[in-house]
């Protein structure tokens, strides 16, 4: 008979939370098992974001959903764990008495001691910081997963302060994880039937572990991951473009394996606003960077994330961000307009001075010439042939598949009979912005 109690976590923001809520799952798999049903839960766990402003609004309302819940059921218990866990720290149970558990990113192996308390009626809490925490040696439970497809967090924290962003105080210091674990996480996942694999972090480039005075860098752990088999894939993510070495991109191109798609957020495209905010590079620099990526990997999709509307932004200052967008030609781009972030360097020293309507307008135009570039970069595709991973049938209609080329672009065709996980030669024959269509040839 099966005696766990059920659980209910919630994800919010980044992969890198994704990541973290199948360690969570893993934490407590003795005592819960995962449910998708709400209502079912004895423990409801929201793991939450705090990256921008509407992303805490965002958990804000659905907390106001999920306590109902309570008055039906006297015994359910709701935790709120993550980035906003750590920002908001006791303010939750001062604020919020729905809430029974506060638990911060680095705090999670304390899970099953912390709801010791509370089914002792107390409320419970832990939000420390660690410098070392990477949960190296806890294998996530996929609770979610689609068999294909994984994320092996391998780094934690972030230590670059970007004026704008939450995340150093949220994630704390930057710390790598044992280069060991992280291969024998992926042969296992490979093992498994897994295909594709996500390595994961704030800044991946920064990558450093020291064994035996030898040192083991991003790319290092790129080539030991994909010797693993030339059928799974690697993705990285997310790269700060001051680390983007030409090391990691000579890595890119000798594997076959390792996808031809680097995400490099350029934040804007005025020295002035990445000056002001404290990105460490300039305009020339990241082109620089990518003039090198597109001479040794000229199939190379590139991705981005823009904010518009920071403190002093200009027209000018805009306009130079639009013209970048266009001199590197992206795939695909994250795009936000600015929200000061309580306790960050802009948020106390800088005027938050753009008003609502203009960064408004500002995200449309990008959102707009994003629209372009990534229709512009499809049409290239119209004609080719290319290998595509099925990842399974498209959510719009059962006759047709769907997965994903190298350089990251969703590509749907006429279903076969092939199993998902496969690869498969698909001739692109239409395209939108969003999406690549073809058939598979034989
Ligand atoms: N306002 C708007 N966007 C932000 N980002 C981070 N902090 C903020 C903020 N305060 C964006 C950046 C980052 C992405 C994950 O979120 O573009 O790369
Ligand atoms: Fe959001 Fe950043 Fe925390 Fe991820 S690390 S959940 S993006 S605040």
């Amino acid at each position: 008979m099966n005696s766990k109690k059920k659980l209910h976590i919630e994800t919010y923001g980044c992969q890198m939370n994704f990541s973290d809520s199948e360690i969570v799952m893993s934490v407590l798999a003795d005592t819960y098992e995962y449910t998708s049903d709400i209502k079912s839960a004895d423990l409801i766990l929201i793991n939450t974001c705090s990256i921008r402003d509407n992303a805490e609004a965002r958990i804000w309302n659905r907390l106001r959903e999920v306590r109902s819940l309570k008055k039906r059921n006297k015994s359910l218990k709701i935790g709120i764990i993550g980035c906003m866990a750590e920002r908001l720290k006791e303010e939750w149970l001062e604020k919020e008495p729905s809430i029974d558990l506060v638990v911060g990113p680095d705090a999670y192996r304390d899970l099953p001691k912390l709801l010791q308390t509370v089914a002792d009626g107390e409320n419970a809490i832990n939000t420390i910081l660690s410098e070392e925490e990477t949960y190296a040696d806890i294998l996530p439970v996929r609770y979610n997963s689609n068999g294909i497809s994984a994320f092996i967090s391998i780094m934690r924290g972030c230590q670059n302060f970007c004026s704008y962003c939450v995340v150093p105080y949220t994630r704390g210091k930057e710390r790598s994880r044992d280069p060991k674990s992280i291969v024998n996480e992926a042969q296992q996942l490979f093992n498994d039937g897994y295909r594709e694999i996500t390595l994961l972090g704030q800044n991946v480039n920064s990558f450093l572990w020291n064994e035996n005075e030898e040192e083991v860098h991003f790319w290092d752990l790129m080539a030991m991951v994909a010797k693993i088999n030339p059928l799974l894939r690697i993705r990285f993510a997310t790269s700060h473009p001051k680390d983007l070495s030409n090391e990691l991109i000579q890595i890119i191109t000798r594997f076959p394996n390792i996808c031809k798609s680097i995400h490099l957020p350029v934040q804007s495209g005025s020295n002035n606003m990445l000056k002001k905010m404290n990105r460490k590079y300039t305009r020339e620099w990241y082109l620089d960077r990518i003039a090198e990526i597109k001479k040794q990997i000229p199939d190379c999709s590139l991705s981005t994330d823009i904010i518009a509307g920071f403190c002093d932004e200009t027209e000018q200052d805009h306009q130079d961000t639009l013209n970048m967008m266009r001199e590197v030609g992206y795939e695909a781009a994250f795009m936000f307009k600015y929200s000061t972030r309580p306790g960050t360097l802009a948020h106390t020293k800088f005027e938050d001075n753009v008003p609502e309507d203009l960064k408004i307008k500002r995200l449309q135009e990008i959102i707009n010439l994003q629209q372009e570039l990534s229709l512009i970069s499809n049409k290239k595709d119209l004609g080719k042939t290319m290998e595509v991973m099925i990842e399974g049938f498209s959510k719009r209609s059962k006759e047709h598949q769907f997965g994903r080329n190298s350089q990251n672009k969703v590509t749907v065709f006429p279903k076969t009979n092939l199993e998902k996980g496969t690869y498969v030669q698909v001739k692109i024959t239409e395209c939108s912005a969003a999406t690549l269509k073809g058939f598979v040839v034989e």
